[in-house]
């Protein structure tokens, strides 16, 4: 798969941890920053992972920050993304199957890397399930 990653700086060293292990599995990763630690604004990211899921030339997206909380409402103002704050393996599942959504959002201070890799496998790893989940979903949109 082709997934967009981005954080902030209180997500930078869980994003980095995820890049590389993403592509260690041979997924194409990118990695649109930030590239240290300094304090930088996670709007900026999440709206960049946001763009590059809904231009449709990569499949997924993972956005990182302090609570996935900022990073995941930016992401989520971009048309066609559906971004998903998940801090559990259900959470993980069920936006995909039910929610189609296509960011999944990290809290760095809420999740330890092994479970940030599950939520990130999962998330990956399940389809939507369409059906009476698909007209719920097109009836999310912009107001
Ligand atoms: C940074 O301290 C923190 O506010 C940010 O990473 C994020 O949690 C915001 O939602």
């Amino acid at each position: 798969m082709k997934i967009a990653i981005g954080a902030d700086h209180a997500g930078f060293e869980l994003k980095n941890h995820l890049v590389e292990r993403l592509r260690a599995v041979g997924h194409e990763v990118e990695d649109l920053g930030t590239d240290s630690g300094a304090s930088v604004d996670y709007p900026e990211f999440g709206r960049a992972v946001g763009e590059r899921v809904a231009s449709g030339d990569v499949d997924r997206g993972v956005v990182v920050c302090g609570s996935g909380l900022g990073i995941g409402i930016a992401a989520g103002k971009v048309a066609g993304v559906r971004c998903a704050m998940v801090s559990e393996l259900y959470g993980a599942r069920m936006a995909r199957a039910h929610n189609d959504a296509n960011v999944v959002a990290l809290g760095a201070r809420i999740v330890g890397q092994g479970v940030a890799e599950e939520i990130v496998d999962v998330f990956l790893a399940t389809s939507f399930e369409g059906g009476r989940h698909a007209r719920r979903v097109g009836k999310i949109e912009p107001t």
